[in-house]
C-alpha cells in the first residue's frame, strides 16, 4: 500500500491522463480527477474515459468538472479531500491552434498552472509530477537527447507554454524548499490500454501521426500525407521517439514513488524508449500488425518540423527505476484494437443507442 493515498490528477478525463489513472488505481492510490472537458468528451458532466477507467479497475474516480482558471472552484474540490499529491496533465496542447490564439494558450497553462500551485500551496500540499514535453527541447544540438540538452529554442506558442512552467517550477522550488517536483519530459506518445476500451478521443481537430494512420486504415481519410521524404534520415521521413501511452502511466507512478521516497526539490526525467522510429517504419509496422493497407502521398515537409527526435532515458532508469516496456508492434496493435472497438471514440455507445431507440 502506497504510503501517500490521494492523487489529485488535473486533466485527468484526457488521453494520458485516464491511462496514468488506470496505473494509479491498480497500484493502490486513490484518484480525485478534475477536467473542464476542454478536450475530453462527456455525457452531462460524467468523464466517459474516467466511467471506462472504473470498469477496467473496478475501483471508483472522484471526479468534478472543474477548470483550473476557475481558482474558488478548484481551492472548493481542493478542500473537499486529504491530497497527498498532484499529477497535472491540464493543458492545452494543439501546435497549430497556439500560434493563432497565444493568449488562450499563455491564459490556460500558465494561469491555470499557477492557480494550481497558489491552491496547492495553500493546503500545504507540494508535492507534483507535471506534464512536460520534449517540445522544450526545440530542433535537437545532439541526439539522443539528454535531460541536459538545452531548453527554450521553441519555434511554437504551445512548446513555449510547458518551457515557461518549468522555469516557474524552478523558480518556486528555489523560493520555497518544501516544494518537491518531478517534470517528466513526454516523447511521442502512443498506444491505447490493452482493454481497447480507453484511448485517444480528443474533441479538438489532431494532427498527430499515429491517429491519422488509424484514420486512413479504418477508411475515414482516403490517405496518409507524409510531411517530407527528403530529409536526411534512413528512409528520408522524420524520426520520433514513439512511447506506449500505457509506459508513460507507468513512469508517474514510478515518479510519485521517487517523491515519497526522497525530498527532491525540483527533477527533470525524459520519458521516452530511446528509440527513433521514421515515418515510413511506423506506417509498415502498422500496416504488418493491423494487416489493413495505409496508402500515403509524400508532399512537403511541415513548416517547424523537426527532422529526428529521440530521448536517452538513461536518467529514469537509473534514478526512477523506470524503463520503458513496450515495442511498437504493442503501440500500434493497442491503438488499432481501441479504434475498431470505438471507431466513433467514447460516443459509440451513446450513438448506438440512439440508432436503436
Ligand atoms: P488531452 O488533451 O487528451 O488531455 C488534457 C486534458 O486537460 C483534457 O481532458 C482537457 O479537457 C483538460 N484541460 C485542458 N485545460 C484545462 C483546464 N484549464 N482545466 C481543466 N482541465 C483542462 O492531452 P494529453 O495528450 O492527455 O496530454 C496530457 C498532458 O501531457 C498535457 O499537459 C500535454 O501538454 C502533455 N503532453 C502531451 C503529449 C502528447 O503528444 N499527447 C506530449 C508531451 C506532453
Ligand atoms: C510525428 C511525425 C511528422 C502527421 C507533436 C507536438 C509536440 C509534442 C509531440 C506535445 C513527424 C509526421 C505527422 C501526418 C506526417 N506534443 N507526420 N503526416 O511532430 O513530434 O510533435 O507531438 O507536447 O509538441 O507538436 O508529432 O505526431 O505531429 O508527427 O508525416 O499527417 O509524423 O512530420 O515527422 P511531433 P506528430
Amino acid at each position: 500500500m502506497p504510503k501517500w493515498k490521494n492523487v489529485f490528477v488535473t486533466g485527468g478525463a484526457g488521453y494520458i491522463g485516464s491511462h496514468c489513472i488506470v496505473e494509479l488505481l491498480e497500484a493502490g492510490y486513490d484518484v480525485i480527477a478534475v477536467d473542464n472537458f476542454a478536450n475530453s468528451v462527456n455525457d452531462n458532466g460524467e468523464a466517459i474515459s474516467l466511467k471506462k477507467v472504473e470498469q477496467i479497475t473496478g475501483k471508483p474516480v472522484a471526479f468534478y468538472q472543474c477548470d483550473l482558471l476557475d481558482k474558488p472552484k478548484l481551492e472548493e474540490v481542493f478542500s473537499k479531500h486529504e491530497i497527498d499529491c498532484v499529477i497535472h496533465f491540464a493543458a492545452i496542447k494543439a501546435v497549430g491552434e497556439s500560434m493563432q490564439f497565444p493568449f488562450m494558450y499563455y491564459k490556460n497553462n500558465l494561469i491555470g498552472t499557477i492557480n494550481l500551485l497558489e491552491v496547492m500551496q495553500a493546503h500545504g500540499c507540494q508535492q507534483l509530477v507535471f506534464s512536460s514535453s520534449c517540445t522544450v527541447y526545440g530542433n535537437p544540438e545532439h541526439l539522443p537527447i539528454t535531460e541536459t540538452h538545452p531548453t527554450g529554442n521553441i519555434t511554437n506558442v504551445y512548446g513555449r507554454t510547458k518551457f515557461f512552467i518549468e522555469e516557474m517550477l524552478k523558480d518556486v522550488s528555489a523560493a520555497d524548499k518544501s516544494w518537491n517536483i518531478i517534470s517528466l519530459r513526454y516523447f511521442n506518445p502512443v498506444g491505447a490500454h490493452p482493454s481497447g476500451d480507453i484511448g485517444e478521443d480528443p474533441t479538438k481537430p489532431f494532427t498527430n501521426l499515429m491517429p491519422y494512420i488509424a484514420q486512413v486504415a479504418i477508411g475515414n481519410k482516403p490517405y496518409l500525407t507524409i510531411f517530407g521524404g527528403d530529409y536526411e534520415t534512413t528512409d528520408g521521413t522524420g524520426i520520433r521517439d514513439y512511447i506506449h501511452v500505457m509506459d508513460l502511466a507507468s513512469g508517474h507512478v514510478a515518479a510519485l514513488k521517487a517523491l515519497q521516497n526522497e525530498h527532491l526539490r525540483l527533477k527533470v526525467y525524459n520519458l521516452g524508449t530511446g528509440e527513433g522510429c521514421s515515418v515510413l517504419q511506423l506506417i509498415k509496422k502498422f500496416e504488418e500488425v493491423t494487416k489493413t493497407k495505409v496508402p500515403y502521398k509524400i508532399e512537403d515537409r511541415r513548416i517547424g518540423d523537426i527532422v529526428s527526435m529521440y530521448a536517452n532515458a538513461n536518467l529514469a532508469k537509473e534514478e526512477l527505476g523506470w524503463q520503458a516496456k513496450c515495442t511498437v508492434e504493442e503501440m500500434c496493435k493497442d491503438f488499432w484494437r481501441w479504434k475498431i472497438k470505438n471507431p466513433n471514440g467514447y460516443k459509440t455507445d451513446a450513438v448506438k443507442q440512439v440508432a436503436n431507440g
